[in-house]
Order: C-alpha cells, then sequence, then structure tokens
C-alpha cells in the first residue's frame, strides 16, 4: 500500500489507523444501534443505510490530516474536558465586521489571545444566499465560504494559525435547514422528486393547516406561519424560520448522511466546535409541536458517537432556545447522559441575568439556576450576557418563572424596560417581532446600551456613565465564574452601543443588526467620557479574565452551589474545591454589608483574601459590596 497524507508511514500505518478506528467504533456501535435504529428502524433497507453510514465515516476518517489525528488522540487521552478548564474564555464575532476578512482574523489574533480567548466562535462564514441570508443563517453551500472573507482554504489556514495560538475555532452548523439557493432546493423546485424528500414538501395546504395548529412562530412580525409556497414546483416546503430557509427532512436518512458528510468535511478542514444551529426543530412529528422530540435527541446522539469514532477532538454545541428543564436534555439524558453534545448554550441565564438587572434582585438569576437539572460529567454550560440574537423572555416562563412571578405581565414589563418605556429604565434597547396584543416580545440591543451606558452618555452625566459601566462589569464578573465557558460578544469588551443605521445596509434590516455593530479599534469619533468608559470596560474584564485563569476550582467539572445572598440584591454562589471560592453580585444600585458570619459559614474559619477585585480584606468584621459590585473571596 502507498503511504498515504494521513498515514506517512504506508501499511503498517494504515493498519493501525484501522485498528484505532475499529476500537472506537466498537465503543460506540451499541448506542449508535439504538440511536439510528430509533430513527431509521423500521425501514426495510435500514441495513444497506447502516454500512452506508459507516463508510462515510470511515472515509473521512482515513481523509484526517495527521495535525488533527494528534488533536483527538490527546484530547482522548485527557477525556473530553479541554473546554471544561477555567483557562477557557470564549469570544464570538462576524469576522468582517470585525476583522474584514480571514487575514485581517489572522492578523487579531493576538489581540484575542491578550484578551485570553482560547475559543473563537465566527459567524457568517460559510456561503449564505446573496441579499437577506438571516445573517448567514442561509447557507447556499456549506463546503464553501463567503468569498469576501476568502477561500475554503483561507479558512483551514486559519484553523491552523488559531490552533498554534492555542484557540479552538467554533462554526455554526445549520442542520435544521439549507437556503432556498442551495443546489437541493434547487433540484427539489426544479420538480426532482429524490430532492424533494430532502425537505418536508406539500401539494396542498391540508397538512400545513394541521400541523400549523400546534406549532410556535418564531418571527411572528416578519415571517409568520411556518409553510412557504415554492410557485416553481407549486408545493409547500416547511419553513421555521424566514420564507427562504428551508427545513430539511431528517426522515430522509440520505439527509441525515449527507449532513454527517458535511460535518466531517469541515471538522477535517479544522473546525473544533460544532454549534448545531436551532437544534430543538430538527424532527418534525404531526400533533405535536416539533420542538425537543425524542427523534431530535436520538439525532444529535447520533452525531456525537460518529464524531467520538471519527474525530473525537471535536465537541458539539447545542443551540436551544428553551427554558431550563429542556436545555439541560441536550447534554443526554437517562442511560444517554453525557452522550450528546457537550456543549450547551444556557439561554435562559441571559434572560434571567436581565431580569435581575432590571429588577435590582438576585432571585430571578438564583431561582433559574437552581432550577436547571444537574448536568453530566463531561459537559459545560456557554454561558452569556449578549450574543448576535435576541434576548428571549419565554425561556423564562418555565417552572423557575413560577417561583419569583415571570409571569406574562411582568415579561412585558421587561419588554417594555429594555426598550426604555419604564419609568427609571436606564436601557436603551428595542422591541423584537412584537405582535399586537401579545403582552410580550424579545429584546434587541447591545450590552453596553441594554446596561445603560448610551443613555448616559447622552445625560453626559459621569455619575450615570459610571453607574451604566459598573452593569457592564458586573455581567462580565457574574459570567467569568459561573460554571461554565463564558462567552463574550464581540465589541462587549469595549462597550459598543447599538447600531441605529444598521437598516441602510441591504440584508439587514432585521432587528437584530442593533447590536452587530461594526468593531471600532480605535477611539477616534469619540467623546472623552465615551472613550474613558471603553477603557474602564476593557480593563476591568481583563482584569476578571485574568482572576478566573488563576482558579482551578473553575473548572466545570467541579460544580457549583447557589446559595441565598446576604440580601435581596445580591446573587451568591460557590464553586466548591479544596479551596472554595465565594462569588457575590450586587445587582442592586445600593451598597451592601455583608456580615463576617455569612462568608465564614461559607469558607470556614480564618482569614480571608480578596480573590477579586484584590484588595486585602483579612480580618474584616463586615464586607463590603458596592452598588453593582462583583466580589470573589477565599480562604487566605
Ligand atoms: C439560530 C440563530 C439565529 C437564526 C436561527 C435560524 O437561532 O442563532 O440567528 O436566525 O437559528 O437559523
Amino acid at each position: 500500500m502507498m503511504p498515504t497524507k494521513a498515514n506517512p508511514g504506508g501499511h503498517d500505518a494504515d493498519r493501525s489507523l484501522d485498528e484505532l478506528f475499529a476500537h472506537r467504533l466498537k465503543a460506540q456501535e451499541p448506542m449508535l444501534r439504538k440511536a439510528l435504529t430509533l430513527l431509521y428502524g423500521a425501514r426495510d433497507d435500514f441495513e444497506d443505510w447502516w454500512r452506508r453510514v459507516l463508510d462515510v465515516a470511515k472515509a473521512a476518517y482515513r481523509a484526517r490530516p495527521d495535525a488533527l489525528l494528534a488533536l483527538d488522540k490527546e484530547r482522548e487521552k485527557t477525556g473530553s474536558t479541554w473546554f471544561q478548564s477555567e483557562q477557557t474564555l470564549g469570544y464570538m464575532c462576524y469576522p468582517d465586521r470585525f476583522a474584514g476578512d480571514f487575514d485581517g482574523m489572522e492578523a487579531k489574533i493576538p489581540y484575542l489571545r491578550g484578551l485570553g480567548v482560547t475559543y473563537l466562535h465566527l459567524l457568517s462564514v460559510l456561503k449564505a444566499r446573496p441579499g437577506d441570508s438571516d445573517g448567514g443563517f442561509a447557507i447556499a453551500d456549506y463546503l464553501d465560504t463567503n468569498p469576501a472573507l476568502g477561500t475554503i482554504d483561507d479558512l483551514e489556514m486559519l484553523t491552523g494559525r488559531l490552533r498554534a495560538a492555542g484557540v479552538s475555532l467554533c462554526l455554526d452548523f445549520v442542520f435544521n435547514h439549507t437556503a432556498r439557493e442551495h443546489e437541493w432546493a434547487q433540484r427539489a423546485m426544479k420538480g426532482d422528486a429524490e430532492y424533494q424528500d430532502y425537505y418536508l414538501m406539500f401539494p396542498d395546504r391540508t397538512l400545513p393547516d394541521q400541523y400549523e395548529k400546534d406549532l410556535d412562530q418564531v418571527f411572528p412580525a416578519t415571517a409568520p406561519g411556518n409553510f412557504t409556497y415554492v410557485p416553481e414546483c407549486e408545493k409547500w416546503v416547511w419553513t421555521t424560520f424566514y420564507p427562504f430557509q428551508w427545513d430539511l427532512n431528517y426522515r430522509n436518512p440520505a439527509v441525515f448522511i449527507a449532513m454527517l458528510e458535511t460535518m466531517f468535511a469541515l471538522a477535517n478542514r479544522g473546525v473544533e466546535i460544532f454549534r448545531f444551529d436551532a437544534a430543538i426543530y430538527a424532527w418534525k412529528e404531526p400533533g405535536t409541536r416539533s420542538k425537543n422530540l425524542p427523534e431530535t435527541h436520538a439525532l444529535l446522539q447520533a452525531f456525537r458517537a460518529l464524531s467520538a469514532v471519527v474525530a473525537p477532538g471535536i465537541a458539539m454545541k447545542a443551540e436551544v432556545v428553551a427554558g431550563a428543564r429542556h436545555i439541560t436534555k441536550y447534554f443526554g439524558s437517562g442511560e444517554n447522559a453525557g452522550r450528546e453534545c457537550q456543549l450547551a448554550y444556557n439561554t435562559a441565564l441571559m434572560a434571567a441575568l436581565w431580569d435581575s438587572l432590571a429588577t435590582g434582585s438576585a432571585a430571578p438569576a438564583t431561582a433559574m439556576l437552581q432550577d436547571l437539572p444537574a448536568r453530566p460529567s463531561g459537559t459545560a454550560w456557554v454561558n452569556y450576557a449578549r450574543c448576535h440574537d435576541d434576548i428571549g423572555w419565554a425561556t423564562l416562563r418555565d417552572r423557575a418563572g413560577a417561583l419569583w412571578g415571570a409571569d406574562d405581565a411582568h415579561l412585558g414589563f421587561l419588554t417594555r424596560f429594555y426598550s426604555g418605556e419604564e419609568k427609571n429604565s436606564f436601557a436603551r434597547g428595542q422591541a423584537f417581532q412584537p405582535v399586537a396584543g401579545e403582552p410580550f416580545a424579545a429584546t434587541n440591543g447591545t450590552l453596553a446600551s441594554l446596561a445603560g451606558l448610551e443613555a448616559a452618555l447622552d445625560a453626559g452625566d459621569e455619575k450615570l456613565i459610571a453607574t451604566a459601566v459598573a452593569r457592564i462589569n458586573l455581567l462580565h464578573g457574574v459570567l467569568m465564574g459561573l460554571d461554565g465557558v463564558p462567552l463574550i460578544f464581540m465589541g462587549d469588551e469595549i462597550g459598543l452601543l447599538n447600531d441605529y443605521d444598521h437598516t441602510d445596509t441591504p440584508g439587514c434590516a432585521d432587528g437584530r443588526w442593533l447590536h452587530r455593530p461594526t468593531m471600532r479599534w480605535d477611539t477616534d469619533g469619540l467623546t472623552p467620557d465615551h472613550a474613558h468608559a471603553r477603557q474602564r470596560i476593557f480593563a476591568s474584564l481583563k482584569a476578571m479574565v485574568r482572576a478566573r485563569k488563576t482558579l482551578p476550582v473553575l473548572n466545570a467539572e467541579g460544580g457549583i452551589r447557589y446559595l441565598a445572598g446576604p440580601a435581596s440584591s445580591v446573587f451568591a454562589y460557590v464553586r466548591p474545591g479544596d479551596g472554595p471560592l465565594l462569588a457575590l453580585a450586587n445587582f442592586g444600585a445600593d451598597p451592601i454589608s455583608v456580615p463576617a458570619d455569612y462568608v465564614s459559614a461559607q469558607l470556614g474559619q480564618g482569614a480571608v483574601s480578596d480573590i477579586f477585585p484584590p484588595l486585602s480584606c483579612a480580618g474584616e468584621d463586615v464586607y463590603h459590596l458596592a452598588g453593582y459590585q462583583v466580589r470573589w473571596l477565599m480562604r487566605a
């Protein structure tokens, strides 16, 4: 046998590679078979499909470059825990708005490393449809890139440069739908029955009307309904999101195989984390809301088992906009605990943190987090205050919402508060997808504008500016100590404000572009107040990241205990371990005195040291928390 790229050693190396594949497959096979049987077991040709799945896996494995095979082996050795480390810091950005293109991204690696970033989520990278592409979430070709950024080879080069700098690249894996411009959709449109079966197509409104009775609406104001008429083939197609995003039909095993091949092709280019976009919608079932179905979980388990065989160095991250009870299940539950996604966005937390900030009460954050079922070992939450999407208040309607009264009226209050319509509101956001007569909507706006910086700068009031900066630092500080990977959204580290001109850019009419401003690398044109605020936000975040990275107790495998705070405004938790850490975060504007008894009840008797900010508090009888302050304490 000839030596191959993956096997410079030729025959023997080939054999040992094959053995490794067989060894991994043996470990995964029982659960892979179970998952695929649930999905496709009723088909007469199941065994043929089974063999095809394994062929795809084997081919992807044999094409895996040496450097990535080495990464796989390394991560297999250390367990799937690399992302759980206290060293992990996530950052997400649009490469065009952040740095122009892939070359520009490479030039920004020192900036990202300087901030402490080890995990980079790049949005809108793959080739989307022209014009409005829902911010890159309507993909026309998964194996090609947005030409304005560079080629797919440039992307591969970038993944290598990032890896060399200790940064793992995360890309969106938009597996629920393709753009109507995708080749499969184009063929379907032309009447090709094979490709019409890649989507959920209907000859008339009979079934869509039946389904519609149980379905929710993602974009009720701009894209009402879940089905779109396609005049080219005179059929209706399922479109959960915009009419140009066609939902894939996972009942067809050919779709699963095609997307599996896609994922591995990108993994072999060096993508390390796959963000499973809109994961809850993957499987549809008549008579249900077609969300969070057992088959969707089986599908994710199948992707996971196969990635454990082909590329165990990669990780899957669930993007699930749902309440606390549902999101945890995406790590796998029951006998599949820990066998689904390794990472999941803590979507309800984003909303709960903003609820706490508006009400000055720790109760929303504490109740929501206490309500989160335990995570399986080897997994981690992704915790964030803002991202490219809106804040979905509906995620608070789970049981935890009932605990602190997050009923529709309260969610209506939050919608108005963050649109600046409530008395005493400091926020400058906008309601997203409001529908007349509905009690609440979602909210758009940058972290800084929602936290009051925009209004404070307009007022030119130094005290208000300082308070807004403190609110921003509070949210970042909370994220840094929580259980999981903290994720910073582009520009929040320097307090970028809302972009009100987004509607002037073609394809950017959707209200979420309000909080996707272009990165500002200098302070040209900013008022001195603004430039100063920006510098304070950045410095504070950097200091928090630095503190985080010195604390192994923050490793996600270590657990967390939420506490009743010393006052209703104080969010408190302990990260247990040899030297436990007590974190206090004051969501209120007023200072709070924390009795030494409260601290020693958590940390035990003896001297206490301030980990963040480093104030040296040994011997205090009372610990002071300023308005919106975060403090981390440990036994000295
Ligand atoms: C996810 C994305 C969002 C997009 C949707 C449809 O929720 O985060 O931006 O609109 O999926 O792909």
